[in-house]
């Protein structure tokens, strides 16, 4: 017997981050961003020039891979931080590097099944909100609340151009990160296992012209529907 799930997935830049942290806060669950780990191991492959089509040579990198998530709760804004084997990689693994390699890395059948591990391990006892991909569909099919998060691709690359720009790093334009943003969704759409893909019994909402706050009060009040 445990508590609730609250499941939410998307394509990349849906904004699924940021509603998934407030919705946790706010309904006093707690919260697993699954991309991170995905970038974390990415992060430590790349750190260790691993070729990323060498599957034996990821197996033995993700196997003594040990992650760790924290999210702050006093600021809501604050990033949440990561390490893995006892490095913060907070900050690195949202690097361009880390983006443009993390779906290839998704793609593997070793690093699916260790993270798919660990995040069902997590939410053993439920009691949390978790983003991702296949969260609805994988992860957690059985959850209370399933959420697909969608937004058009330009209001999702004029996000990330935000989100860029309040780090110092506007300097990209919104075509390429249109372009980038949908080929992210390309791979995870059409690889083999857990595809990105909306799960049947999930409500699916769409962001365009939502602001952040309406569309956390529209997944919070349907949760609150349902308890
Ligand atoms: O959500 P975020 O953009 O940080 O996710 C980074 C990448 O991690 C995705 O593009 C996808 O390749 C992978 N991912 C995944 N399954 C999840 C979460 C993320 O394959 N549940």
């Amino acid at each position: 017997d445990r508590q609730a799930i609250v499941a939410i997935d998307g394509p990349a830049g849906a904004g699924k981050s940021t509603v998934a942290r407030l919705v946790a806060r706010e309904l006093g669950l707690m919260y697993l961003d699954t991309g991170a780990m995905y970038r974390a191991v990415t992060w430590l492959l790349r750190d260790r020039d691993i070729p990323l089509d060498d599957e034996a040579a990821v197996a033995e990198v993700v196997a003594e891979a040990e992650i760790r998530l924290q999210v702050p709760d006093d600021d809501p804004q604050a990033p949440c931080p990561v390490w893995i084997n006892d490095r913060d990689v907070t900050e690195a693994i949202r690097s361009l590097d880390v983006t443009a390699h993390v779906s290839a890395v998704a793609a593997l059948g070793c690093v699916r099944r260790y993270l798919l591990k660990q995040q069902q391990r997590y939410g053993r006892q439920g009691g949390v909100v978790a983003e991702g991909r296949d969260i609805g569909t994988h992860v957690f099919p059985d959850a209370e609340l399933k959420i697909f998060l969608t937004a058009s691709v330009e209001e999702r690359a004029r996000r990330r151009h935000q989100d860029l720009a309040d780090r110092g790093e506007g300097q990209i334009g919104l075509e390429r990160l249109a372009r980038d943003l949908q080929e992210r969704d390309r791979k995870d759409s059409t690889r083999e296992i857990a595809p990105l893909t909306k799960a049947p019994d999930a409500i699916e909402i769409e962001t365009d012209g939502l602001s952040i706050e309406q569309v956390v009060r529209a997944i919070v009040d349907r949760y609150r529907d349902r308890h």
